[in-house]
């Protein structure tokens, strides 16, 4: 085991697309644990993109990362020491890891999840982790899609989207994705099933919408938010469920955004927009990594994990969320899983 603790931390608040100069490396003496913490080897962390928006001096639902700390990140480690009758030696334990190669549980009253033992390190952090998760209670307790409704979802290659489509698609639903590629949308349709993937890039989607979604749109997850939020709302049906799960192409935006100048939409269609955050639905993952499991199982879920070797690599890693370069869930891997 080393000694020393390398870790990264905020040197200033980014503006606009995350650069180097934002972040500072510094190693530091293991930390020493008292009683009631362990010691945990951080393995992978989780590359999220609301790790940007709490670079922000701004009131979110966690407080802003403050200059001169340690990036906070979701991730999984291993316990290499204990004071904690929580936690034994060789645990795998899920937490508020943060950039850095250890972190230590049961910290400030933060304490981390044993994962149950044979649950693949890079499944519990993507299809049984936050992603699936949040597509899992953001599809169907806030969307609620019904057999042969029609359901679009947006970054629909993305960690999040993939697994929320298959959700519908589980639920009888035409499924139409949005994402940013042919690749990733011959994968969505070919591979997860989609009935149909539109290329935001090259496509125009408006008239792709009308074409796919012929019966209109009573389902609409929404990972992107902008002008794809505008589009799909033009295609609404009555009652329909737009769910805000994020608005990514608004995370590095310099200047107050717009909101959706067609909102009227929601009035005229009686339909309904709601967010959630996924922290809310914690006390029932149990519920929701058990339904996962079965799908996944019986390949009705499949998923993806995009792993960026080294801690050092974390600053440029959370960029490819931004470009559309990571295929699948995406992870920064410190250090080996245990043999
Ligand atoms: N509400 C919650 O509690 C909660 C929890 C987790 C995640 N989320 C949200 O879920 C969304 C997806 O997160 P994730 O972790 O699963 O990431 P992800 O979808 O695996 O990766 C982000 C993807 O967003 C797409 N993207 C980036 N900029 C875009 C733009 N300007 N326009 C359109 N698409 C763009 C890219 O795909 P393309 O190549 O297709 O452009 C990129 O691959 C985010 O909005 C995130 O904030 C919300």
């Amino acid at each position: 085991m080393s000694s020393t603790n390398r870790q990264i931390l905020l040197a200033s608040r980014p503006v606009g697309m995350i650069r180097d100069e934002c972040f500072r490396s510094e190693t530091t003496p293991l930390p020493e644990i008292r009683d009631g913490e362990a010691l945990v080897r951080n393995i992978y962390l989780s590359i999220d993109p609301t790790i940007r928006g709490w670079l922000d001096d701004s009131e979110s639902y966690l407080p802003p990362v403050q200059i001169g700390e340690v990036v906070r990140c979701g991730g999984v480690g291993e316990v290499v020491e204990s004071k904690s009758p929580n936690y034994q030696p060789g645990d795998i334990v899920f937490g508020m890891i943060g950039w850095q190669e250890y972190s230590v549980a049961g910290r400030d009253g933060q304490e981390m999840n044993v994962l149950p033992k044979g649950l693949p390190l890079t499944a519990a952090l993507s299809v049984f982790g936050v992603t699936g998760m949040t597509a899992y209670f953001g599809m169907l307790e806030i969307g609620k899609p019904v057999e042969g409704e029609t359901v679009v979802v947006s970054g629909a290659a993305g960690a999040t989207g993939s697994v929320a489509g298959q959700i519908a698609k589980i639920q009888g639903c035409r499924v139409v994705g949005i994402a940013g590629s042919d690749e990733k949308c011959a994968w969505v349709r070919d591979e997860l099933g989609f009935d149909d993937c539109i290329n935001y890039k090259t496509e125009k989607i408006p008239e792709r919408l009308r074409e796919s979604c012929p019966q209109g749109v009573d389902v609409f997850f929404d990972n992107v938010g902008g002008q794809i939020l505008e589009n799909v709302l033009d295609r609404i049906n009555q009652r329909a469920r737009v769910v805000l799960c994020g608005a990514i192409s608004q995370y590095n935006a310099t200047e107050k955004v717009p909101g959706p100048s067609n909102y009227m939409q929601l009035v005229i269609q009686r339909a309904r927009m709601e967010g959630f955050i996924i922290m809310d639905y914690i006390p029932r993952f149990g519920e929701g990594i058990m339904k996962m499991g079965g799908w996944v199982g019986e390949g009705k879920v499949k998923f993806l994990v995009d792993i960026v070797d080294g801690l050092e690599n974390a600053p440029s890693a959370i960029n490819r969320l931004f470009t559309g370069a990571n295929n699948g869930k995406l992870l920064v891997k410190v250090s080996d899983e245990p043999s």
